[in-house]
């Protein structure tokens, strides 16, 4: 799973290196000014990724709204989504005034391509895909589409750090990338987010808008500086990229250990003829934070999980937490757009017929393997006594 799992003395001894460091000039803001550490994290990301810019803000949630102010969303816009994603992207979207017009998921668990064009209208500015819980959405059929109509294509990217497309880290195959340092992220800083482009202006607008409009005009000091755009205030401190600098260091593990340990289960799970894994797009290297499968039915999964939480093992969103990833349980932010419960339920039945037989299985990316053998024993007795009953 994430980040947290790895954090130890590494990243306390950064921290305390830098004050240690900035010790003579305490009072002269060493946390903020000259972020020479949240640079360098940007550097090393977008290395990482294999783009040109990086820009560090404060969350996930505030990279994907500069995102938007970047890509020239305003209010009336209308940016398509999935309806399987967490709603930090639905907010963003109607924080900028602009409609989320929703798209169902296919069996991949992200947004279905063939939908996806039949919703685009005159007023569509964007397309975010949202690659969930570790597996990349079809990038080829989406930029496709986009390309097609010429639209752009934002993703978010906060839940499949680490994941790849083809031969190129996932994140680097469209417009702008939005990524989170979350506590439950691949990497975390706490709390944190990113935004990856290739586009000099995207990256200078993102840049911009997250620091009040400042422009940095290298003719002026930052008192007199200009600007161009009104902004806002997202600016991470110097924590923020001290820890996701070491915590960068150790992406490479984290991956690595997901995938050794989700093998486990997948082994198990292939066995059983009632059970389906997630569809994986062939071009797709998961990140393997969890393993997803669904049953032939809702009533296996619901009585699944039952017994897998009568027996402390949990699940990871689905469906612990599907009321915060599920567009079904947002009339609240709907109804804003004429959807109430019964329509959303109707436009949403496709993602409803899949998520509700599905269940997530997290990978602990730090666990003992002994601790991972018996769990695997447990969901194999619990799996053959249930569906031997079928
Ligand atoms: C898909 C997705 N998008 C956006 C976010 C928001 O990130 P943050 O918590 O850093 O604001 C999250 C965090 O859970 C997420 O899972």
């Amino acid at each position: 799973m994430p980040g947290f799992e790895f954090i130890n003395d590494l990243e306390k001894k950064a921290i305390l290196d830098l004050f240690e460091k900035n010790k003579k000039k305490y009072g002269t803001f060493p946390l903020f000014r000259p972020r020479k550490y949240v640079k360098k994290f940007e550097e090393k990301f977008a290395n990482y990724i294999g783009v040109k810019y990086a820009c560090c803000v404060t969350s996930g949630t505030a990279a994907i709204k500069v995102a938007l102010i970047a890509a020239g969303v305003k209010k009336g816009d209308e940016v398509i989504i999935q309806s399987f994603t967490f709603v930090a992207p639905v907010e963003a979207i109607i924080d900028i005034g602009a409609k989320p017009v929703l798209v169902n998921v296919d069996e991949t668990l992200n947004m279905c391509p063939i939908e996806l064009e039949k919703k685009i209208t005159k007023k569509t500015k964007v397309i975010m895909p949202v690659h969930m819980l570790g597996v990349a959405a079809d990038m080829d059929k989406i930029n496709k589409v986009a390309k097609k109509h010429k639209i752009l294509v934002i993703d978010d990217n906060c839940e499949a750090l680490g994941a790849k497309w083809g031969n190129k880290m996932l994140g680097a195959q469209s417009d702008m990338c939005t990524w989170s340092f979350d506590n439950g992220k691949t990497i975390t800083t706490g709390e944190g987010g990113m935004i990856t482009t290739n586009n000099k202006e995207f990256f200078k607008l993102c840049k911009e808008y997250m620091d009040h409009g400042h422009e940095n005009n290298p003719k002026f000091p930052r008192g007199r500086d200009t600007h161009r755009i009104p902004g806002f205030n997202f600016r991470p401190t110097e924590l923020t990229g001290i820890i996701g600098l070491v915590q960068l260091k150790k992406i490479g593990k984290i991956i690595k250990n997901n995938k050794f340990y989700s093998q486990f289960y997948i082994k198990l799970l292939k066995k059983y003829k009632g059970i389906n894994l997630r569809k994986i797009p062939n071009k797709n290297k998961p990140l393997n934070d969890c393993v997803i499968f669904n049953f032939t039915n809702e009533k296996l999964a619901k009585t699944f999980v039952k017994k897998l939480n009568e027996n402390n093992l949990v699940t990871k969103n689905v469906p612990d937490a599907i009321e915060w990833h599920y567009a079904m349980y947002w009339d609240h932010i709907f109804k804003l757009f004429g959807l109430n419960k019964s329509k959303l339920k109707q436009k949403l039945k496709k993602s409803s017929y899949i998520l509700n037989r599905s269940v997530s299985l997290p990978i602990f990316a730090n666990e003992k393997i002994g601790k991972v053998k018996n769990k695997i024993k447990i969901i194999k007795f619990i799996l053959d006594k249930m569906l031997k009953n079928e």
